[in-house]
């Protein structure tokens, strides 16, 4: 039975003090904290298993090796990816996005091709496409979302035509929460023959990622904000996709045979993972989702679903504070303006009552903009927060707004 106040106790640093206050930890959108399997997992890593993978044919490089990819097994499961090869281990997501437009962008994008988006994404894949777009003369389309932030499909079907290429979107926006309705993106996309690729950063640490049900052709997300560590980050691709795309970087480990004239390359995933990877970091993230998988994800969101409901009431009490995102699909992410003052000054009030939430543009910055602000208050739900962090975040606000006001 899924319980917070009992997975508080998996986290040590959530029980240290921070300024002598509670540690109200509300900025896991940004990156979240880690369980001590995670921590005690990489110790062991490095104290008892260590050495390159790939490489030796001695004992610690083939339980280093046998480590990595059991770690490549579990975010399989975790996604439910047809076989443990169509994970390729990158440093985040930001990496894999990369990874994706720079292999797929040089295969398969021309003048008048064009790539859509929707006008809620984060730097990492609406700067990628952005540059990709000016490198390969295709065309980049965003389509609008309703003024609460719900994804409407009548307004993505609008952008979509025979020339879009390459469909990008988040599966839940890290400023407005919103839930975007993959499989039906997927479906429509691959109707007008583009391709999909899915941000799941966000999602990942909420909603259960099932890319088989969702029919994308890519996902990626970062391992950190998933509970696991920093520096890992995982890209999804369908097996024939994968085999279809070209290497994204060169050097040891992703190539078939070598001669001074001429190289052959590995099969996906080692084509594009070159070099020595970060595999003690894989072997974080795979505890991390073992950690996650052991409780039932049905679960998680009924208890997410109750703590949204709660956190928009509890905020709502506050006078001149606005919420931007109240999209009905909306996660545990609650970007809000409070009237006249700066956001910097509320999180300087919050930092000082053990309260960690984020403020800015949060790597979005069209989408803030277009909300009509250049800053924003930030806080977000992981799988430890509780009714008591949102009412210490509510008291804290309430100080800051009689302090600042
Ligand atoms: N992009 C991350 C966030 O939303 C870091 O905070």
């Amino acid at each position: 039975m899924f319980d917070a106040q009992n997975i508080r106790k998996d986290f040590p640093i959530l029980h240290r003090l921070i300024e002598g206050k509670r540690n109200t930890y509300m900025d896991t959108a940004a990156s979240a904290q880690k369980p001590l399997c995670v921590i005690e997992s990489i110790s062991k890593a490095y104290l008892e298993e260590y050495a390159n993978v790939h490489r030796g044919s001695y004992w610690l490089s083939e339980k280093a090796t046998e480590n990595y990819e059991d770690a490549r097994k579990t975010v399989a499961q975790f996604i439910n990816a047809k076989t443990p090869d169509e994970v390729v281990f990158t440093r985040n997501a930001t990496e894999g996005i990369n990874l994706v437009a720079a292999t797929f962008g040089t295969c398969h994008l021309k003048k008048g091709d064009e790539i859509l988006l929707s006008r809620a994404e984060h730097h990492a894949n609406l700067v990628t496409w952005q540059q990709w777009a000016l490198k390969t003369g295709a065309t980049l389309k965003y389509f609008d979302l309703a003024e609460d932030g719900s994804f409407v499909m009548d307004l993505f079907l609008a952008q979509l035509t025979d020339k879009t290429k390459m469909v990008a979107v988040t599966a839940m926006s890290n400023v407005l929460g919103t839930v975007f309705p993959i499989k039906q993106i997927c479906a429509a996309a691959h109707k007008a023959g583009a391709s999909v690729l899915i941000d799941a950063c966000q999602y990942a640490v909420h909603k259960k990622i099932d890319v088989q049900d969702f029919d994308c052709d890519f996902l990626a997300f970062s391992g950190h904000k998933v509970y696991g560590p920093t520096g890992i980050g995982v890209l999804y691709g369908k097996s024939d996709r994968l085999s279809s795309l070209q290497p994204y970087q060169f050097g040891g480990d992703m190539i078939d045979r070598v001669t001074y004239e001429k190289t052959t390359f590995a099969e996906p995933p080692a084509r594009f993972e070159a070099g020595t990877p970060a595999f003690v970091q894989a072997v974080g993230l795979g505890a991390a989702l073992k950690y996650v998988m052991q409780f039932d994800f049905k679960e998680i969101e009924d208890y997410e679903t109750q703590l949204t409901a709660y956190t928009t009431a509890r905020l709502q009490e506050i006078e001149g504070l606005k919420i931007l995102g109240t999209a009905e699909n909306k996660g545990g992410v609650f970007s809000f303006a409070l009237a006249g003052i700066h956001p910097q000054d509320i999180a300087f009030v919050l930092g000082k009552e053990g309260v960690a939430v984020r403020t800015g543009h949060f790597c979005a910055e069209p989408i803030v903009n277009k909300l009509g602000y250049t800053s924003l208050t930030r806080a977000s739900l992981g799988l430890y927060s509780t009714k008591e962090d949102v009412d210490e975040l509510i008291k804290a606000l309430r100080k800051a707004k009689d302090f600042l006001s």
